[in-house]
Protein backbone atom coordinates (compact mmCIF):
# COMPACT_ATOMS: atom_id res chain seq x y z
CA UNK A 1 0.00 0.00 0.00
CA UNK A 2 2.89 2.48 0.66
CA UNK A 3 4.41 1.65 -2.98
CA UNK A 4 0.86 3.10 -4.38
CA UNK A 5 1.23 6.61 -2.56
CA UNK A 6 -1.31 5.30 0.97
CA UNK A 7 -0.40 8.04 3.50
CA UNK A 8 -1.08 5.59 6.10
CA UNK A 9 -0.94 1.58 5.23
CA UNK A 10 -0.83 0.59 8.53
CA UNK A 11 -3.53 2.06 10.43
CA UNK A 12 -5.75 1.25 6.83
CA UNK A 13 -5.05 -1.92 6.76
CA UNK A 14 -6.41 -2.40 10.57
CA UNK A 15 -9.07 -0.65 9.16
CA UNK A 16 -9.67 -3.46 6.64
CA UNK A 17 -9.53 -5.99 8.60
CA UNK A 18 -11.65 -4.74 11.33
CA UNK A 19 -14.81 -4.25 8.72
CA UNK A 20 -13.92 -7.51 6.74
CA UNK A 21 -14.49 -8.69 10.25
CA UNK A 22 -17.02 -7.19 11.64
CA UNK A 23 -14.96 -5.87 15.06
CA UNK A 24 -13.92 -2.98 16.53
CA UNK A 25 -10.06 -1.97 15.75
CA UNK A 26 -8.15 -2.87 18.87
CA UNK A 27 -9.67 -6.22 18.68
CA UNK A 28 -8.59 -7.23 15.51
CA UNK A 29 -5.15 -7.99 16.12
CA UNK A 30 -6.26 -10.76 19.25
CA UNK A 31 -9.10 -12.19 16.39
CA UNK A 32 -6.82 -12.47 13.96
CA UNK A 33 -4.18 -14.67 16.69
CA UNK A 34 -6.79 -16.87 17.44
CA UNK A 35 -9.45 -17.81 15.07
CA UNK A 36 -9.41 -19.16 11.87
CA UNK A 37 -11.93 -16.72 9.98
CA UNK A 38 -14.00 -17.66 6.85
CA UNK A 39 -13.60 -15.70 4.26
CA UNK A 40 -11.54 -13.14 5.98
CA UNK A 41 -8.72 -13.69 3.36
CA UNK A 42 -10.57 -13.33 0.05
CA UNK A 43 -12.34 -10.44 1.35
CA UNK A 44 -9.35 -8.24 2.91
CA UNK A 45 -7.45 -9.20 -0.47
CA UNK A 46 -10.55 -7.30 -2.07
CA UNK A 47 -10.71 -4.49 -0.53
CA UNK A 48 -7.00 -4.18 -0.06
CA UNK A 49 -6.98 -4.54 -3.93
CA UNK A 50 -9.44 -1.85 -4.28
CA UNK A 51 -7.26 0.83 -2.36
CA UNK A 52 -4.23 -0.22 -4.13
CA UNK A 53 -6.08 0.95 -7.25
CA UNK A 54 -6.97 4.32 -4.67
CA UNK A 55 -10.47 3.76 -4.23
CA UNK A 56 -11.71 5.34 -1.06
CA UNK A 57 -12.17 2.84 1.70
CA UNK A 58 -15.76 4.60 2.00
CA UNK A 59 -16.86 3.45 -1.92
CA UNK A 60 -15.09 -0.22 -0.73
CA UNK A 61 -17.32 -0.36 2.13
CA UNK A 62 -20.32 1.20 0.95
CA UNK A 63 -20.41 3.96 4.17
CA UNK A 64 -18.56 6.67 5.96
CA UNK A 65 -18.97 8.15 8.83
CA UNK A 66 -20.49 11.86 9.86
CA UNK A 67 -20.33 12.77 13.10
CA UNK A 68 -22.83 10.17 15.46
CA UNK A 69 -24.24 8.85 11.77
CA UNK A 70 -22.76 5.82 9.33
CA UNK A 71 -24.39 7.29 6.00
CA UNK A 72 -24.70 4.97 2.51
CA UNK A 73 -22.31 6.39 -0.08
CA UNK A 74 -21.38 5.68 -3.26
CA UNK A 75 -20.00 7.14 -6.39
CA UNK A 76 -22.77 9.74 -7.04
CA UNK A 77 -22.23 11.23 -3.63
CA UNK A 78 -18.85 13.73 -2.03
CA UNK A 79 -17.62 11.55 0.85
CA UNK A 80 -18.31 13.61 4.10
CA UNK A 81 -15.35 14.71 4.73
CA UNK A 82 -14.18 15.41 9.15
CA UNK A 83 -13.97 19.31 8.44
CA UNK A 84 -17.58 19.59 7.09
CA UNK A 85 -18.64 17.90 11.06
CA UNK A 86 -17.28 21.52 12.15
CA UNK A 87 -20.14 23.42 10.23
CA UNK A 88 -22.44 20.76 11.36
CA UNK A 89 -21.60 21.34 15.03
CA UNK A 90 -21.30 25.34 14.99
CA UNK A 91 -24.83 25.13 13.52
CA UNK A 92 -26.30 23.00 16.01
CA UNK A 93 -24.45 25.38 18.78
CA UNK A 94 -25.82 28.32 17.11
CA UNK A 95 -29.22 27.56 17.20
CA UNK A 96 -29.50 26.25 20.10
CA UNK A 97 -27.91 28.75 22.14
CA UNK A 98 -30.22 31.29 20.69
CA UNK A 99 -32.60 28.86 21.91
CA UNK A 100 -35.04 29.11 19.27
CA UNK A 101 -37.55 26.19 19.52
CA UNK A 102 -38.53 25.80 16.19
CA UNK A 103 -37.61 27.46 12.50
CA UNK A 104 -36.88 26.47 8.98
CA UNK A 105 -33.51 25.29 7.76
CA UNK A 106 -31.98 24.97 3.87
CA UNK A 107 -29.07 22.70 3.14
CA UNK A 108 -27.63 23.75 -0.53
CA UNK A 109 -25.93 20.64 -2.47
CA UNK A 110 -26.87 17.96 0.31
CA UNK A 111 -24.97 14.92 -0.79
CA UNK A 112 -25.18 11.72 1.20
CA UNK A 113 -27.59 14.01 3.06
CA UNK A 114 -24.88 14.20 6.25
CA UNK A 115 -25.12 18.39 7.22
CA UNK A 116 -29.26 17.91 7.18
CA UNK A 117 -29.73 14.62 9.04
CA UNK A 118 -27.34 15.61 11.25
CA UNK A 119 -29.23 19.15 12.08
CA UNK A 120 -32.65 17.24 11.99
CA UNK A 121 -31.51 14.66 14.61
CA UNK A 122 -29.91 17.22 16.80
CA UNK A 123 -32.33 20.00 16.27
CA UNK A 124 -36.13 18.05 16.48
CA UNK A 125 -38.27 21.13 16.17
CA UNK A 126 -36.92 22.79 12.93
CA UNK A 127 -38.32 22.06 10.15
CA UNK A 128 -35.51 21.28 7.31
CA UNK A 129 -35.27 21.33 3.51
CA UNK A 130 -32.11 19.66 1.36
CA UNK A 131 -31.60 20.50 -2.06
CA UNK A 132 -29.28 19.00 -4.44
CA UNK A 133 -28.77 19.59 -8.54
CA UNK A 134 -27.76 15.70 -9.00
CA UNK A 135 -31.29 13.36 -8.85
CA UNK A 136 -28.36 10.10 -8.36
CA UNK A 137 -27.15 12.00 -5.14
CA UNK A 138 -30.55 12.71 -3.61
CA UNK A 139 -31.44 8.85 -3.93
CA UNK A 140 -28.19 8.57 -1.32
CA UNK A 141 -29.40 11.19 0.67
CA UNK A 142 -32.95 10.03 0.90
CA UNK A 143 -31.86 6.92 1.53
CA UNK A 144 -30.30 7.95 4.41
CA UNK A 145 -32.83 10.46 5.58
CA UNK A 146 -34.97 7.12 5.74
CA UNK A 147 -32.90 5.65 7.97
CA UNK A 148 -31.60 7.98 10.26
CA UNK A 149 -34.33 10.66 10.53
CA UNK A 150 -38.09 9.10 8.47
CA UNK A 151 -40.17 12.00 7.33
CA UNK A 152 -38.08 14.90 8.42
CA UNK A 153 -36.40 16.49 5.91
CA UNK A 154 -38.30 17.49 2.68
CA UNK A 155 -35.46 16.38 -0.30
CA UNK A 156 -35.51 18.35 -3.46
CA UNK A 157 -33.84 18.45 -6.95
CA UNK A 158 -32.88 22.38 -7.56
CA UNK A 159 -30.36 23.87 -9.17
CA UNK A 160 -29.51 26.73 -6.82
CA UNK A 161 -27.86 28.81 -9.09
CA UNK A 162 -31.55 28.98 -10.78
CA UNK A 163 -33.20 30.52 -7.64
CA UNK A 164 -33.60 34.15 -7.10
CA UNK A 165 -33.80 36.10 -3.90
CA UNK A 166 -37.38 35.14 -3.55
CA UNK A 167 -36.85 31.63 -3.86
CA UNK A 168 -37.32 30.84 0.24
CA UNK A 169 -38.39 33.45 3.06
CA UNK A 170 -37.44 33.72 6.85
CA UNK A 171 -35.41 31.08 7.00
CA UNK A 172 -33.01 30.73 10.41
CA UNK A 173 -30.17 29.05 9.11
CA UNK A 174 -28.59 28.06 5.45
CA UNK A 175 -26.17 25.84 5.28
CA UNK A 176 -24.12 24.89 2.50
CA UNK A 177 -20.54 23.08 1.60
CA UNK A 178 -21.23 24.19 -2.04
CA UNK A 179 -18.41 22.66 -4.92
CA UNK A 180 -15.52 24.92 -4.36
CA UNK A 181 -12.01 23.86 -6.42
CA UNK A 182 -11.19 25.68 -9.25
CA UNK A 183 -12.20 23.60 -12.15
CA UNK A 184 -8.34 23.39 -13.14
CA UNK A 185 -7.11 22.24 -9.88
CA UNK A 186 -9.63 19.31 -10.17
CA UNK A 187 -6.73 17.01 -12.19
CA UNK A 188 -4.00 17.92 -9.45
CA UNK A 189 -6.02 16.52 -6.54
CA UNK A 190 -5.42 12.94 -5.10
CA UNK A 191 -7.05 10.05 -7.18
CA UNK A 192 -9.11 9.02 -4.58
CA UNK A 193 -11.27 12.39 -4.39
CA UNK A 194 -10.32 13.18 -8.13
CA UNK A 195 -11.88 9.65 -9.55
CA UNK A 196 -13.84 8.67 -7.30
CA UNK A 197 -16.12 12.37 -5.83
CA UNK A 198 -18.64 13.04 -8.63
CA UNK A 199 -17.49 16.16 -10.28
CA UNK A 200 -19.99 18.00 -9.41
CA UNK A 201 -19.42 17.93 -5.80
CA UNK A 202 -15.81 19.54 -6.82
CA UNK A 203 -16.36 22.29 -9.39
CA UNK A 204 -16.51 25.25 -8.15
CA UNK A 205 -15.99 26.96 -11.69
CA UNK A 206 -13.21 28.87 -13.08
CA UNK A 207 -11.95 30.55 -9.71
CA UNK A 208 -13.92 27.73 -7.24
CA UNK A 209 -16.18 30.90 -6.31
CA UNK A 210 -19.12 30.45 -8.36
CA UNK A 211 -21.56 29.35 -5.72
CA UNK A 212 -20.32 31.71 -2.82
CA UNK A 213 -20.62 34.46 -5.10
CA UNK A 214 -24.42 33.14 -6.29
CA UNK A 215 -24.99 32.79 -2.50
CA UNK A 216 -24.35 36.03 -1.19
CA UNK A 217 -26.31 37.24 -4.33
CA UNK A 218 -29.41 35.75 -2.65
CA UNK A 219 -29.24 33.42 -0.03
CA UNK A 220 -28.79 36.52 2.21
CA UNK A 221 -32.31 37.24 1.34
CA UNK A 222 -33.71 34.35 2.01
CA UNK A 223 -32.65 34.23 5.81
CA UNK A 224 -34.63 36.27 8.49
CA UNK A 225 -32.65 39.58 10.02
CA UNK A 226 -30.31 38.10 12.36
CA UNK A 227 -30.37 34.65 10.59
CA UNK A 228 -27.43 33.05 9.90
CA UNK A 229 -25.52 31.01 6.75
CA UNK A 230 -22.74 28.92 7.58
CA UNK A 231 -20.46 28.15 4.43
CA UNK A 232 -17.88 25.24 4.42
CA UNK A 233 -14.45 27.50 3.10
CA UNK A 234 -11.93 26.03 0.20
CA UNK A 235 -8.09 26.40 1.19
CA UNK A 236 -7.33 30.77 0.52
CA UNK A 237 -10.83 31.64 -0.14
CA UNK A 238 -11.65 33.40 3.24
CA UNK A 239 -10.94 36.99 2.40
CA UNK A 240 -12.75 36.80 -0.65
CA UNK A 241 -15.60 35.10 0.32
CA UNK A 242 -15.89 37.19 3.33
CA UNK A 243 -16.03 40.25 1.17
CA UNK A 244 -19.11 38.95 -0.77
CA UNK A 245 -21.27 38.65 2.25
CA UNK A 246 -19.66 41.44 3.99
CA UNK A 247 -20.50 44.04 0.77
CA UNK A 248 -23.95 42.36 1.98
CA UNK A 249 -23.54 44.56 5.56
CA UNK A 250 -23.70 40.89 7.06
CA UNK A 251 -20.97 40.25 9.97
CA UNK A 252 -18.83 37.63 9.13
CA UNK A 253 -16.27 34.96 11.16
CA UNK A 254 -14.47 32.41 10.40
CA UNK A 255 -14.18 28.97 12.51
CA UNK A 256 -10.64 26.72 11.91
CA UNK A 257 -10.45 23.16 11.21
CA UNK A 258 -8.36 20.69 13.90
CA UNK A 259 -5.23 21.48 11.49
CA UNK A 260 -5.60 24.99 11.72
CA UNK A 261 -7.24 26.37 8.28
CA UNK A 262 -10.11 28.71 8.22
CA UNK A 263 -12.92 26.31 7.24
CA UNK A 264 -16.44 27.54 7.98
CA UNK A 265 -17.11 31.17 7.29
CA UNK A 266 -20.22 32.20 9.64
CA UNK A 267 -22.24 35.19 8.38
CA UNK A 268 -24.87 36.37 10.49
CA UNK A 269 -27.68 38.77 8.68
CA UNK A 270 -29.43 42.25 9.57
CA UNK A 271 -31.91 43.97 8.16
CA UNK A 272 -29.07 46.14 6.32
CA UNK A 273 -28.64 42.72 4.35
CA UNK A 274 -31.63 42.30 2.86
CA UNK A 275 -31.56 46.08 1.70
C1 LIG B 1 -19.07 19.44 -1.90
S1 LIG B 1 -20.55 18.49 -2.17
C2 LIG B 1 -21.25 18.57 -0.53
C3 LIG B 1 -22.10 17.39 -0.17
C4 LIG B 1 -22.52 17.33 1.30
N1 LIG B 1 -23.28 18.50 1.68
C5 LIG B 1 -21.29 17.24 2.17
O1 LIG B 1 -20.94 18.20 2.86
O2 LIG B 1 -20.63 16.17 2.17
C6 LIG B 1 -21.53 19.66 -3.09
C7 LIG B 1 -22.91 19.17 -3.50
O3 LIG B 1 -23.51 20.24 -4.26
C8 LIG B 1 -24.27 19.66 -5.32
N2 LIG B 1 -24.41 20.65 -6.38
C9 LIG B 1 -23.54 20.95 -7.39
N3 LIG B 1 -24.04 21.89 -8.18
C10 LIG B 1 -25.25 22.22 -7.69
C11 LIG B 1 -26.27 23.13 -8.09
N4 LIG B 1 -26.11 23.91 -9.16
N5 LIG B 1 -27.40 23.20 -7.35
C12 LIG B 1 -27.57 22.39 -6.26
N6 LIG B 1 -26.64 21.52 -5.83
C13 LIG B 1 -25.50 21.43 -6.53
C14 LIG B 1 -23.46 18.44 -5.72
O4 LIG B 1 -24.27 17.52 -6.44
C15 LIG B 1 -22.95 17.94 -4.38
O5 LIG B 1 -23.83 16.98 -3.84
Amino acid sequence: MRNAGIEDPESESQIVAAEVIGVSRPRVALLLDSVPLQGFEARFEEVITGRLRRVPLQHLFGVAPFLELDLVVNGDVLVPRPETEILAIRAVEILRREGGARGAILDVGTGSGCLSIHLAKSLPAFSIQAIDVSPAALSVAERNGAVHCPGRIDFRKVDVLGLGPDAFQGLDLVVSNPPYIPSAEIRTLEPEVRDHDPISALDGGADGLVFYRHLADVAVDWVRPGGWILLELGDGQTDAVGALFRRRACEVSVEKDLSGRDRVLIVRTSSACAA
